[in-house]
């Protein structure tokens, strides 16, 4: 498990988006991490320390005084032993008083004392976040480099609709996990262009031709990039996937529309992966209503632009390219033509043939071959993992 040994400390602040925190919790746990609680006494008042206490299985700390152990100082054996501390919910309140130095509760208190990167994630009424002294807040904090998980926008507790909605319990875990995985954030600065998914080719207005891909190789690539730091732009064929925080999405549905979508952005990134699986033909006409029982039986096909070829043509040693290759037979043959007759820098080939490879699944087995015939073989992984394998080699 990926955050298995990591000590994270949630400071919990009194705001209606608190039961979304004990999602956060359940998540972290789920990745291993041991995680422990510390609450202000109006976060207490929304949701009983006894439920975090379930939730973390780990003691809840409302108090900077622990009377059973008074040798313990809470706000510092705390902060010590966390390797991340994250408030979440954080209100304005915890904001201006961290920013101004206050330490009169568990949670500002602890935070005065931390050595370990501090995340905050706001929620508040929308007036609230955009006051000018919230603002200020943020930005005296960033400057000294606490970190932030922006809020979205939307309908708010109080029926008001603006930003201040805190960002979902998904988001919140890739940050953590981003800072905790990544702290150095190795691919800072670049732009990374990823594709993912399957094309759809219309027939007819009820019916496609497509493939099998869920786009989950794809966007396990973007997800990896984006926590070490890369700006991503991902265009999707459609999938039923959540999109990851911190990406730019844009979603097609046809070959042509991401022929359209990749090299319109193409230009503006310093590295392009391209994980898709495009379909290489189009019905050549897409009949205007649904085609009838008994009518033509065959389908003329026109072939789809090559888009990684294009690439290859267009930006080959300029930009570093990559493809995929999936096969049914001479994996390595076929990936190896591929690579050389598309002018790519790589290109990472997987197999139908091999189980848990491929399609659908959350693992993959890949070979990465490189310009000179190098080729590295990533065993049966998690695609998370083989995503942050093919970065590693792309570095
Ligand atoms: O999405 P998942 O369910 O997680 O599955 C992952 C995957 C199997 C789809 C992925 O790992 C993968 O192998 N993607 C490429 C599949 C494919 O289309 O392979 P190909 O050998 O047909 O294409 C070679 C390369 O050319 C690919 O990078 C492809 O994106 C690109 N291509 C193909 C056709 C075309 N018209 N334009 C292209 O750019």
């Amino acid at each position: 498990m990926p955050l298995t040994g990591k000590n994270i400390l949630i400071g919990v602040t009194g705001g209606i988006s608190i039961y979304k925190t004990l999602d956060v919790i359940s998540a972290l746990n789920k990745l291993g991490a041991n995680v422990k609680v510390m609450m202000t006494e109006s976060a207490a008042e929304f949701v009983s320390p006894m439920t975090f206490e379930a939730m973390s299985k780990n003691p809840v700390y409302t108090s900077l005084f622990d009377k059973k152990n008074a040798w313990r100082i809470p706000h510092i054996s705390l902060s010590k032993e966390a390797d991340l501390i994250a408030i979440i919910p954080a209100t304005a309140n915890i904001i201006g008083k961290i920013a101004g130095g206050i330490a009169d509760d568990i949670v500002s208190t602890t935070v005065v004392a931390a050595t370990s990167p501090v995340m905050i994630a706001p929620a508040m009424n929308t007036n609230m976040y955009h006051n000018p002294v919230t603002q200020r807040n943020i930005e005296t904090l960033k400057s000294l480099g606490y970190l932030f998980i922006t809020p979205t926008s939307g309908v708010l507790a109080c029926g008001d609709i603006g930003d201040g909605k805190l960002a979902s319990v998904e988001a919140i875990v890739e940050a953590i996990k981003g800072q905790l995985l990544y702290p150095e954030k190795d691919l800072l600065g670049k732009k990374i262009l990823v594709t993912a998914g399957p094309t759809q080719e219309a027939i007819d207005p009820v019916r496609y031709i497509t493939n099998h891909s869920s786009g989950k190789m794809g966007y396990a690539i973007a997800k990896a990039a984006l926590l070490r730091g890369a700006e991503v732009t991902l265009v999707s064929g459609p999938v039923n996937l959540t999109v990851p925080s911190g990406a730019e999405v844009i979603n097609i549905t046809s070959a042509k529309e991401m022929y359209d979508a990749v090299m319109e952005n193409a230009e503006n990134a310093d590295i392009i992966i391209k994980a898709a699986a495009v379909a290489d033909y189009r019905p050549e006409n897409i009949a205007e209503n649904k085609i009838k029982k008994g009518g033509e039986l065959s389908i003329p096909l026109s072939q789809n632009p090559d888009i990684v070829k294009s690439l290859g043509e267009k930006f080959g040693g300029e930009k570093v390219l990559v493809g995929f290759c999936m096969e049914t037979e001479d994996l390595i043959e076929n990936a190896s033509k591929k690579l050389k007759s598309k002018n790519l820098d790589f290109i990472v080939a997987n197999s139908l043939n091999e189980e848990g490879a491929g399609f659908k699944g959350d693992t993959n087995i890949v070979t990465i071959i490189d310009k000179s015939g190098n080729k590295t073989d990533i065993p049966l992984s998690q695609k998370e993992d083989i995503a942050n394998k093919i970065l590693d080699r792309i570095k």
